[in-house]
Parts: structure tokens; C-alpha cells; sequence
């Protein structure tokens, strides 16, 4: 049997890849390369020691994507990570977000209709709560309101995957909420590696800290926190990859069902604690400036890991210091040799 990963040349999907290899499963990428280098498969394959088969194909091409069903006919369920995700980019491009995100989603689905597969992981994000009355967020919340078209397209392929459920319960689907991923696999073979200025924090020190960057805005210093700087659920992706194999096991055990999961660590970090823990830990400077606040962050936002404690029997294990070295160590071996 084999598991389809869309996207999986990607930050997350990489790293998941590798997991799933590593416990000796088959696995088929498909991913365009719109965000990511044809070299992660070889490194992949590097890392593992294990064989992948990978298709440069759009999700939304539905010729051919029913090619890589048709070719591989042990396909069992799909891990779908591809999409596009910068929130930035998003406000100003919404209709390239709109298209990618949802029409790449609803091709995959009637894809696997067709060719009758009908187990699928969703990666959807935090961002889908909104803003709630309190910082720590549980799936038993509704939905919120997005802030931003990606934010948006998460929100509508939940519902959608929510709608197809109830219309087909023969669906078993798995939608995993993400913190927010940092770090790299301890190779530093792979890793996040955005194309342009990042938006995100952790790939914005590192580019800093490498010197491509002469300093970092850290938004906002008056919020109502420990040294008045934000705070998030700072997870290390390899935390977050061996998550999915927990989901994975899970719809593995179950005929059929529709299930939500945070996956955090449920400890939130400030902006300012990462960017003195990657000093510290990498014993390397990150200069920084306080800038006015980033429009639409919250103060702060951290999961409540309960419910994937509970019913997938999963964990984040590695700490703040663990994700600080990671990312440091991928642009050592990456960009420094
Ligand atoms: P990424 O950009 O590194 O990976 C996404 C991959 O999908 C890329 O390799 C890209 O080339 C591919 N892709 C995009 N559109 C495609 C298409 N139409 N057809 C085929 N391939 C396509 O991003 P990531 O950080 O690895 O995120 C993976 C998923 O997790 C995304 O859906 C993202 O929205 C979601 N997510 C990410 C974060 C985060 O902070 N990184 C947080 C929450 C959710
Ligand atoms: C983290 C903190 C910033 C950059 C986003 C998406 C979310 C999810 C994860 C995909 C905030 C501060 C940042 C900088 C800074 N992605 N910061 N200077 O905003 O929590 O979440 O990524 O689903 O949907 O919204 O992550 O890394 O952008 O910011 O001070 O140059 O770092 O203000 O407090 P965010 P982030």
C-alpha cells in the first residue's frame, strides 16, 4: 500500500516524508515545485536510504494527477500539504490563493473519489480560530473569523471536508490544526528555506543571524506579556511530522469518521524569548530593532495538545532550544559549506 503525499517536497511535507519512510512506508510525492527545490527529494532520499517516487505534477492538473492514480493503484490515503501559505502574499494575490487552495483541493478529492480512496489528512492551520476570548485554543471552538485569504482557504477546505463527510461517511479524515512549525531535521539536510524576505519569524533570524539580513523588526514590544512581545505555540517540525503518523494510525484504525487536531506544544513563547534563545543556544549575534505591531497578530495563541494526547497518543517532545539549534544548524550545513 502507498500514501500520497501532495506537497511533500515542501517544509513540512519533507520532514514527514522522512518519518514515514523511516517506519518503512511506500511513499508517491506530488508536488509542482512552486515552493520548493527538486534537490529535497534526493536529500530525502539521502536521509533515509530509502527510495521515493516523486511526480512534478499541479494538483490541479487532472489529467494528471489521475495519472499517478492510475499508475499507482496501491494508493491508500493522501497526506495533502500542498498549497500556497504566506499570509502577505495572500492579501495581495487572492485570487492566485482562491484558485491554488481550493480548486487544487476539490481536483485532489474528486481525484480520490474516483479512483475510490477516501482517507485523507488535512494540513489546516491555527489561524482558522480567529481571535477567542482566551489565548489557548481548543478544537471544541468554532471556527473564527480569518484575517486573510489563505487563513480563509484553510477555514473553507474545513468545511468542505466537513460537508463531504456528512454527505459520504464513508470518508475518513483527519484535519490537523498547526501551530507554528519551526526548526529542521537534525541532518540539516532539510529544512525551510522560503524564496524572497520571509515572513515569518524563525526563517527571518536565520537570515539574519547568516547575514543576508542586517537586522530583525521584532513587531510590537506593548503587548500584555511577560517582556511585552507576542507569544505563539513554537512546535519543531519533526515534532509536527511524526504527528501525522499518529493521525495516520488513526484513520488506519477507524472504517470511517471526520476528526480535528491541534498539534502545539501548548507552551507559548514570546518573540523575544526565541530571538535570545537563538543567540544563546547557536552563541551567535541576531541584531534586532522594536517596530510598531503587525496588523491582525494577536497578542497570544497556543494550543491546548490535549485532545492528540489523548486520542492519538502523540507529543511534542523537543524543546525551544532544540528548534533554536535546528534551524541553525540547516543553514550551517546549507548555506555555509
Ligand atoms: P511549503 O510551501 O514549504 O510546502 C508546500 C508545498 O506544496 C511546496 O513544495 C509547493 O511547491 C507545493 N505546492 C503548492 N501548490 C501546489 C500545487 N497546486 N500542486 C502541487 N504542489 C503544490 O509549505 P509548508 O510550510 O511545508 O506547509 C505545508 C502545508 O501546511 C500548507 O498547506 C500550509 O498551508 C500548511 N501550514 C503551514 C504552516 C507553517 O507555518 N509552515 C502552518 C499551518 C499550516
Ligand atoms: C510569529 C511572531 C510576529 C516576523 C503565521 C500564520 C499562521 C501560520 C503560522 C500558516 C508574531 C513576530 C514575525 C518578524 C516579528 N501559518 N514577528 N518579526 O503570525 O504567528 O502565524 O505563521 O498557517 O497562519 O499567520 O507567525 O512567524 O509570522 O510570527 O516580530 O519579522 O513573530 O509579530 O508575534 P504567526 P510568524
Amino acid at each position: 500500500m502507498s500514501i500520497l503525499v501532495t506537497g511533500g517536497a515542501g517544509y513540512i511535507g519533507s520532514h514527514t516524508v522522512v518519518e514515514l519512510l523511516n517506519i518503512d512506508e511506500n511513499v508517491i510525492i506530488v508536488d509542482n515545485l512552486i515552493n520548493s527545490q527538486i534537490e529535497t527529494i534526493d536529500k530525502i532520499k539521502e536521509i533515509t536510504g530509502k527510495d521515493i517516487k516523486f511526480y512534478q505534477v499541479d494538483i490541479l492538473d487532472r489529467e494528471n494527477l489521475e495519472r499517478v492514480f492510475e499508475e499507482n493503484t496501491d494508493i491508500e490515503s493522501v497526506i495533502h500539504f500542498a498549497g500556497l501559505k504566506a499570509v502577505g502574499e495572500s492579501v495581495e494575490k487572492p485570487l492566485e490563493y482562491y484558485k491554488n487552495n481550493l480548486i487544487g483541493t476539490l481536483t485532489l478529492l474528486e481525484t480520490m473519489r474516483k479512483y475510490n480512496c477516501k482517507k485523507i489528512i488535512f494540513s489546516s492551520s491555527a489561524t482558522v480560530y480567529g481571535e477567542q476570548a482566551t489565548s489557548q485554543y481548543v478544537e471544541t471552538m468554532k471556527r473564527g473569523e480569518t484575517t486573510n485569504p489563505y487563513g480563509t482557504t484553510k477555514a473553507m477546505i474545513e468545511k468542505m471536508l466537513e460537508d463531504i463527510y456528512y454527505a459520504d461517511n464513508s470518508w475518513n479524515i483527519s484535519i490537523l490544526r498547526y501551530f507554528n512549525p519551526i526548526g529542521a531535521h537534525e541532518s540539516g539536510l532539510i529544512g525551510e528555506d522560503p524564496k524572497g524576505i520571509p515572513n515569518n519569524l524563525m526563517p527571518f533570524i536565520m537570515k539574519v543571524a547568516n547575514k543576508e539580513i542586517d537586522h530583525l523588526n521584532i513587531f510590537g514590544k506593548d503587548y500584555a506579556t511577560k517582556d511585552g512581545t507576542a507569544a505563539r505555540d513554537y512546535i519543531h517540525v519533526v515534532d509536527l511530522a511524526k504527528g501525522h503518523l499518529k493521525a495516520l494510525e488513526k484513520l488506519n484504525n477507524e472504517k470511517s469518521g471526520l476528526f480535528i487536531y491541534n498539534l502545539g506544544t501548548g507552551n507559548p513563547y514570546t518573540v523575544q524569548e526565541i530571538v535570545d534563545t537563538f543567540k544563546k543556544v547557536n552563541n551567535i549575534d541576531v541584531p534586532y530593532e522594536y517596530t510598531e505591531r503587525r496588523a491582525g497578530d494577536l497578542t497570544i495563541m497556543y494550543a491546548d495538545p490535549t485532545k492528540a494526547r489523548e486520542e492519538l497518543g502523540w507529543a511534542a517532545e523537543k524543546n525551544i532550544e532544540d528548534m533554536c539549534k535546528d534551524s541553525w544548524n540547516f543553514v550551517k550545513i546549507t548555506k555555509q559549506k
